[in-house]
């Protein structure tokens, strides 16, 4: 029997924190969800209000709130790279304020607190696969310096919170993750190629498509983040957690025709800056430590995806 204890998810109204805020409660935790809608929607939220224990606070986590919790996940900020460069002051501003106040929340409380870290302080790699001893080679003033430096200065805070004032801290560094309540229109590799499929539109390859990516289906994701909450005091990561099985951006497109049945075709477009041309994790700390490896195949993870969006797409486009 799990004790039940009192958790923040900040972003608990985006596609990660909906379904982590689902398992906590299924697991008999007391959950607050805490978001600004600014990616999130009451629609990822509205089944979650008919669990007792759950609890919605509509607030900006650059801006401080008070609540008393023993454990906080921190998963609000944009993530997809239309959503974070579409105002990229603001998504600075959520990361290195956000981590200050759940950090200052942690330490007036003393409650453990989660880092939702990201590949993209790996910037464009020049190992394959990425350890979590890999420094990185980010850019620091390019479009996505916003969020990549974001996120990599809210790791710098959580470490010198961690070190200075002994809070109890968890940084996930997560890779590329997908499943049902994506939004459509995000840009985001595997949902653009399923809404595009689904409409028999053109499916947009930037570059040749030969670029790699390893994708993780959301439900092993969000296993890992609870399993890291878990750990002892002194397991602090970051921790790399994604599926290290690497498929080509052409190979993706490819299956999720097939999976579709789609008549769309390939539309080549040149490939953005600052682009990684690779990017895989290596799990080895995650599988040591958290005994945790992903399970879900690509093509049963796609099935779950196209499912949620042919039946939340306008009827009028889907197939
Ligand atoms: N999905 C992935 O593949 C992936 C990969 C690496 C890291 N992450 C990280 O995981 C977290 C969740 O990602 P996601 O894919 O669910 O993205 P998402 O955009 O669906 O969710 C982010 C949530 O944060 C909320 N938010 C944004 N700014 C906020 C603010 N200032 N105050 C309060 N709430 C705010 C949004 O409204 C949204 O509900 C993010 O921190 C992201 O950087 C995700």
């Amino acid at each position: 029997m799990v004790k039940e204890k009192r958790i923040l998810v900040t972003g608990g109204a985006g596609f990660l924190g909906s379904h982590l805020c689902e398992k906590l409660l299924k697991m008999g935790h007391e959950v607050t969800c805490l978001d600004n809608f600014y990616t999130g929607t009451k629609k990822n939220i509205e089944s979650l209000s008919s669990f007792p224990n759950f609890r919605f606070i509509e607030h900006d986590i650059c801006l401080p709130f008070d609540i008393e919790v023993d454990e906080i996940y921190n998963l609000g900020c944009p993530a997809s790279p239309i959503h974070y460069q579409a105002c990229p002051v603001q998504t600075t501003k959520t990361n290195i304020f956000g981590a200050m106040h759940v950090l200052d929340l942690a330490r007036k409380y003393h409650a453990k607190v989660l880092q939702a870290s990201t590949s993209e302080v790996y910037g464009d790699p020049e190992i394959h696969p990425q350890q979590e001893l890999y420094w990185g080679n980010v850019n620091p003033i390019g479009y996505r310096s916003c969020y990549d430096e974001g996120k990599r200065c809210a790791e710098t805070l959580f470490f010198d919170y961690h070190r200075q004032y002994g809070i109890k801290i968890k940084i996930a560094r997560i890779f590329n993750t997908y499943g049902p309540r994506m939004l459509p229109n995000d840009g985001r590799v595997v949902s653009n190629f399923i809404v595009q499929a689904l409409q028999n539109e053109p499916i947009t390859i930037y570059g040749q498509g030969l670029q790699t990516r390893s994708f993780c289906y959301v439900d092993d994701l969000i296993e890992g983040l609870i399993l890291l909450m878990a750990t002892q005091d002194d397991v602090t990561g970051p921790i790399n957690l994604g599926n290290p099985t690497e498929f080509s951006i052409i190979e993706l497109a490819e299956r999720i025709l097939s999976l579709t049945a789609s008549s769309s075709s390939l539309s080549f477009k040149p490939l953005p800056s600052d682009d990684p041309r690779k990017r895989k994790p290596d799990i080895s700390l995650a599988q040591s430590t958290l005994n945790w490896t992903p399970t879900t195949h690509l093509d049963a993870g796609l099935r779950s995806t196209i499912h949620y969006f042919s039946s939340s797409l306008d009827p009028s486009c889907s197939t």
